[in-house]
């Protein structure tokens, strides 16, 4: 198969990050007779510097040109005093928006050889963590008006049908792929944008018999989450509940520079990039974790492109890697047998398994 895929570096650990994710991608092309095209474009505050803006009208069209979008990451504190409407996060809204990108998934895995950097009690994670969260992306109370008069502000939480039917849709069909559990979760004791969620959900359980569906209240999933993650496969929910459930769930792991994530539009174009942001901190020293990125470029290959036996390939080679004591150093334990490698050093080493 022929595949252009557009690719937004960022800025920070951005490139040296997304640089792995392609050297990957190139050995998977390689081995599976595939052929990746890439077209590199700026994004967040590298575009600031050339173009004055976050991302140019120019480089959206060729992400809706492409087959799908790699991002490593944007911003830092070179940006932070800029005119608040030309900020690099500007440019992530303007690409999801342009895409239509409805359908954020977050896997939160926590890795056996990493399960020291979990931050709950062993009792707590016996039947391990392995869930995606389906998060609605551009609807509800983000995008609702919000307005403020005098003393008193108000933010407005709105979902049509349609909306919610959509989203519904692919927590079921993510459901269908993994365990056949999903969780929806909503807010269906108070408020009326998530009794009309209920509502519509149940009517596609209907279509999906073989799914094993609940609803769960928020604030119970936000408790259960740490309570007991192991009994969570899929959990669908809309934007806000979405975006705090995510983070909590991604702290389970213990380690963000191993987290992927993709955002979905109604077409087979999506956008996958790693969880966390452009670590100024380490930028440039070449120990940056390039693990969350590879594995969003595995998402990429199996939501995008449907190439299943690739991506497994590619998060086969990674856990292989772990399993032989490889780690960048903020994945690093008390164990004395873990060899300290670099951004690249990890990059090959993923290579080399997936070349076996
Ligand atoms: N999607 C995005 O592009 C995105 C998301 C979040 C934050 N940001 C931006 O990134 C900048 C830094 O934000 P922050 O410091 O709050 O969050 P961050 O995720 O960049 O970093 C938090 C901590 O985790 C470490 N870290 C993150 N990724 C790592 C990796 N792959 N390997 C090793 N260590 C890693 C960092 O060194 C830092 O200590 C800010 O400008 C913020 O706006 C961008």
């Amino acid at each position: 198969m022929n595949k252009k895929i557009a690719v937004l570096k960022g800025d920070g650990i951005g490139p040296e990050i997304v640089d792995e994710a392609i050297k990957v991608l190139n050995v998977v092309a390689e081995k599976f007779g595939h052929t990746f095209e890439y077209d590199y474009l700026d994004m967040g505050g590298c575009s600031i510097d050339k173009y004055g803006v976050p991302i140019t009208d120019e480089a959206i069209e060729r992400c809706k040109q492409s087959d799908s979008v790699l991002l490593g990451a944007v911003g830092g504190p070179k940006w932070d005093t800029c005119d608040p409407a030309v900020r690099p996060e500007k440019g992530l809204l303007k690409v999801r928006a342009e895409l239509g990108l409805f359908a954020n998934l977050r896997p939160t895995k926590m890795f056996k050889q990493l399960s020291s950097a979990c931050p709950l009690k062993e009792e707590c994670t016996e039947n391990g963590i392995d869930l995606m969260i389906v998060r609605e992306l551009t609807g509800g109370i983000y995008f609702g008006e919000h307005k403020t008069e005098g003393d008193t502000a108000s933010d407005l939480m709105i979902y049509s049908e349609s909306e919610i039917e959509r989203i519904g849709r692919v927590g079921f069909e993510t459901a269908m792929k993994r365990n056949k559990k999903l969780a929806s979760v909503d807010k269906a004791n108070v408020l009326d944008s998530s009794k009309l969620w209920r509502k519509i959900m149940h009517k596609l359980a209907e279509e999906y018999p073989e799914v094993e569906y609940r609803d769960v209240l928020v604030d119970n999933c936000a408790m259960q989450l740490i309570r007991n993650p192991g009994q969570f496969d899929v959990i669908v929910t809309e934007n806000m509940f979405g975006d705090i459930l995510s983070d909590e769930a991604s702290m389970l792991t213990g380690s963000i520079g191993m987290m992927p994530s993709a955002s979905l539009s109604e077409t087979t174009l999506g956008m996958y990039e790693p969880i966390h942001g452009s670590a100024p901190d380490i930028a440039g020293k070449g120990i940056a974790n390039p693990i969350g990125t590879i594995l969003s470029a595995a998402m990429m290959l199996r939501y995008s492109f449907d190439m299943a036996k690739e991506a497994d390939a590619i998060e086969q080679a990674v856990d292989a890697v772990l399993n032989e004591n490889y780690r960048t150093i903020d994945i690093k334990s008390e164990n004395l047998q873990e060899k300290i490698i670099s951004c690249i050093e990890i990059g090959d080493k993923i290579c080399d398994n997936i070349r076996k």
